[in-house]
């Protein structure tokens, strides 16, 4: 009899603890890491999802907290062009879908002024802290999938 409980407290524990991990892995996110926002932002990007060809770009826009999609995210999007040089003709702004996805096609980014090649990305979504960060794709890498993941901002009291 004291075996049987012994074996079935420790299932209990271990379905205890199963469910927490489960449940903790599910519950939070890893804000995306901010980075620099340059001197080429402009602001009033054209809404295309599309400035050439070569790289995509995709993921979801996500809370931090709950990790739960983000709608309807503003995503403004400025690389460098194949030329090498900041234009309007690589700005772009997209809003995320009713899953929180996005997808971005670009040339792939050059190098510039001795930075890694790098496609710096802007977001803003009611109720969270604006993001401004970049991607740096791999190399030799056609496309990539980017989680956007948002801190919920200050409550309100
Ligand atoms: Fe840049």
């Amino acid at each position: 009899m004291g075996k049987y409980i012994k074996i079935k407290t420790a299932a209990v524990v271990l379905t205890g603890l199963a469910w927490m991990s489960l449940h903790a892995a599910a519950q939070t996110c890893t804000p995306t890491t901010p980075d620099m926002l340059g001197p080429f932002y402009k602001e009033g990007a054209p809404v295309r999802s599309s400035v050439g060809a070569g790289y995509v770009l995709t993921g979801t826009v996500r809370s931090s907290a709950d990790c739960n999609p983000v709608s309807n995210a503003k995503i403004e999007f400025w690389l460098v062009g194949p030329n090498g040089q900041y234009d309007d003709e690589h700005r772009a702004t997209l809003y995320s879908g009713n899953n929180g996805e996005y997808k971005f096609e670009s040339n792939i980014p050059k190098p510039y002024s001795g930075r890694p090649p790098h496609i710096h990305v802007m977001v803003m979504a009611e109720g969270f802290s604006h993001l401004i960060t970049q991607h740096y794709p791999e190399e030799g890498v056609k496309s990539a999938s980017w989680d956007l993941v948002l801190i919920p901002s200050a409550q309100k009291y």
